[in-house]
């Protein structure tokens, strides 16, 4: 039996991590910690809330004492760290909490994990240090440059990517100099239930069930590689059981697109949902499928993004021949999984748009 700390639970691909663990190795103990920021819901953790084997504490990884104290008193093993500002546009406006959280709180974990683990007059504690990180660290790729492998040199872009690649420098480290057990995954764009609808692909289902424009920055032809969210996290209960200490493995869904044929992807998928379910129009009466017009009409270009990458693609060559790791939804499945996920979970997705979760949290917790 583990003991898990699992930083930035609450958040999207954290809460998708949360369930999919719990479902796994259900003998673990699960512990989350999380500031609950504007991208921090307790209501992603509904599901597992009351189960005796997990426990969510309100706390920041800026606060050592706190991590520090949490670490001793559930003799944390594992630490699966997602806790991070996220969103690049965020960077762009207010890069400081980005320094704080992503840099500073990442070393504050590593000081709390080496001392726990480490420092003792006992010979080292079996443990781990697993660091999630995105693809985002090596920069900008033109059409026809090969994709992204662990050798690819950091170029970061956006004070998101640079405040990433510092932690995963800093994680580097702390194996290189003490022998803390690290690994560390760099994933591409995720998509799937729990996103907050500021990312692209729920923030395009939302303002089309909504009948709000579709903003698609320059000329939509940016490309991404996009990935379900639980092939992530299959992903990386894989560099965790199987990994080398120490090594990087890139994540990624082999799955290319322009953000103009996601948005028109998701735009048609939408379309013949609602053409098969007349109970959808009733419930969003302001969606043009309502009205017997097409998602896309919605879709309006703006100003492009300051600074803005290219193209993202990731060769997971190595995950796949060392840990046996390939996503299982395509594409297709993937987006038709989140839509009906939103569909079907209208109240979270005004909920977290709005904060009234938090309402509903302290009436149920
Ligand atoms: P998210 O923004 O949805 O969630 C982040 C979570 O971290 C939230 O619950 C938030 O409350 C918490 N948090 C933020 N600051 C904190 C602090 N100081 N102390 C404690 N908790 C704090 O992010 P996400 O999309 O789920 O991403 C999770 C991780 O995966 C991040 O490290 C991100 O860099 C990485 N990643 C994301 C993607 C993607 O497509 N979303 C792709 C690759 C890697
Ligand atoms: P995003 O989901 O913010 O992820 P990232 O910037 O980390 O890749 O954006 C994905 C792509 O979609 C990116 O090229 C920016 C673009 N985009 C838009 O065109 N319009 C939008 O409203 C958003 C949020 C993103």
């Amino acid at each position: 039996m583990r003991s898990v700390m699992v930083t930035g639970g609450a958040g999207f691909i954290g809460a998708n991590f949360v369930h999919y663990w719990i479902d796994r190795y259900p003998d673990d103990r699960l512990i989350v910690l999380d500031a609950l920021t504007y991208a921090g819901n307790q209501a992603n953790l509904e599901p597992v809330q009351k189960q005796a084997n997990f426990r969510f504490v309100h706390g920041n990884i800026l606060d050592r004492a706190l991590i520090s104290t949490l670490m001793r008193e559930e003799g944390i093993d594992t630490i699966v760290h997602f806790a991070a500002e996220s969103h690049v546009d965020r960077s762009i406006h207010e890069p400081d909490a980005f320094i704080q959280t992503n840099v500073i709180g990442t070393h504050n974990l590593l000081m709390a994990a080496r001392e726990l683990w480490l420092d003792s007059d006992k010979a080292p504690a079996a443990h781990r240090f697993h660091h999630v990180s995105t693809d985002e660290v090596y920069g900008s790729l033109r059409a026809d440059d090969a994709a992204f492998t662990e050798a690819t040199p950091y170029a970061p872009n956006s004070p998101y990517a640079a405040s990433k690649a510092s932690s995963d420098h800093l994680v580097r480290s702390y194996h290189h100099t003490f022998g803390l057990e690290v690994t560390t995954s760099n994933c591409s764009n995720n998509y799937g239930p729990y996103q907050f609808p500021e990312k692209l692909i729920p923030l395009m289902i939302v303002n089309a069930l909504t009948g709000q424009p579709l903003p698609i920055y320059g000329d939509g032809k940016n490309i991404r590689d996009w990935l379900y969210v639980t092939d992530h996290c299959r992903g990386i209960d894989l560099v965790i059981s199987k990994g080398r200490l120490g090594a990087t493995y890139n994540i990624g869904g082999n799955n290319e697109w322009q953000n103009i044929d996601i948005v028109k992807q998701v735009c048609a998928s939408l379309d013949s949902i609602f053409a098969g379910n007349e109970e959808l129009s009733t419930r969003f009466p302001d969606a043009p499928a309502a009205k017997g017009r097409k998602s896309e009409s919605l879709i309006t270009f703006v100003k492009d993004r300051l600074g803005h990458d290219w193209r993202y693609a990731i060769d997971a060559t190595l995950a796949t021949s060392e840990l046996g790791y390939a996503p299982r939804q395509s594409f297709e499945t993937g987006i038709e999984l989140t839509l009906n996920w939103m569909l079907e979970n209208e109240n979270w997705w005004r909920a977290v748009m709005d904060g009234s979760y938090r309402d509903w949290i302290s009436k149920n917790y």
